[in-house]
């Protein structure tokens, strides 16, 4: 079902102690905040956040994903792990993954496949770069991007969130303005809408603060937000949850 929310991506940031202090913040202040609110942590502290966070309402989620169910393959973790472990999301075909690490869009479509067949419910990201953006090919990309998903006959997106993310505007403080946001958020959606996958929430990841997030939440085609930077802090980051 289409729903507010607001993610936070932690990356590869977090210890012990410092986790602690933020996740506890986050459930002593989230009883004012009318979305749906979720952390995706390294994996190594998602049996401390499922602790922390049990029974507060914040979901958990995690950063990747194999691909492949469980078998030989040394490093990975599988989709029914995370499960076990309480993660109800799972951030796939971030941009960081994509252009760092070389992760192509049919990878990214059999994480999705796996992620749904352990009922947990993907967040896709899906953006342009800069250079793709002023050579005129962002619709092209970042519609490449989401056909990769909606080509496969077993990956239905009945729970599915998409996040736009474009890659010049994360971590950069260059957020979109609402409007360049909702456009490529329309498109999305009416890609969307042509395959019948009405329920799918869009988010806007990219520089979001507290300051911005009210004027992109306004727009009718962003769902909510993924937040990288300014969920480390829990003052921040429920004050972007606030902003619905
Ligand atoms: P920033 O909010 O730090 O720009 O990161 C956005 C992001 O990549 C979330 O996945």
């Amino acid at each position: 079902m289409r729903r507010k929310l607001v993610v936070g991506n932690w990356k590869m940031f977090g210890s012990l102690e410092g986790n602690r202090t933020l996740l506890e913040g986050l459930t002593a202040g989230i009883g004012d905040v009318a979305a749906e609110v979720a952390v995706c942590v390294p994996f190594p502290y998602l049996a401390q956040a499922r602790q922390i966070l049990n029974g507060s309402g914040i979901h958990l989620g995690a950063q990747n994903v194999s691909e492949h169910f469980p078998g030989a393959y040394t490093g990975e973790v599988a989709a029914c792990m995370l499960r076990e472990f309480g993660c109800k999301y799972v951030i796939i075909g971030h941009s960081e993954r994509r252009h760092g690490l070389h992760e192509t869009s049919k990878t990214v479509a059999a994480k999705c496949a796996a992620v749904e067949a352990s009922d947990m419910v993907p967040i896709v990201c899906v953006g342009e770069t800069l250079a793709e953006r002023e050579k005129g090919a962002t619709a092209d990309v970042v519609m490449g991007q989401l056909d990769a998903i909606l080509s496969r006959p077993d990956i239905d997106l009945a729970e599915a969130v998409v996040a736009y993310e474009p890659v010049w505007a994360i971590g950069t403080g260059q957020t979109a303005s609402p409007e360049q946001a909702q456009e490529m958020h329309a498109l999305i959606r009416g890609r969307l809408a042509e395959k019948l996958r009405n329920n799918v929430s869009i988010l806007y990841g990219g520089s979001v603060k507290a300051s911005n997030a009210q004027a992109l939440f306004a727009m009718p085609d962003i769902d909510g937000g993924l937040i990288g930077g300014a969920s480390l802090k829990a003052s921040d980051f429920l004050a972007i949850c606030r902003a619905f």
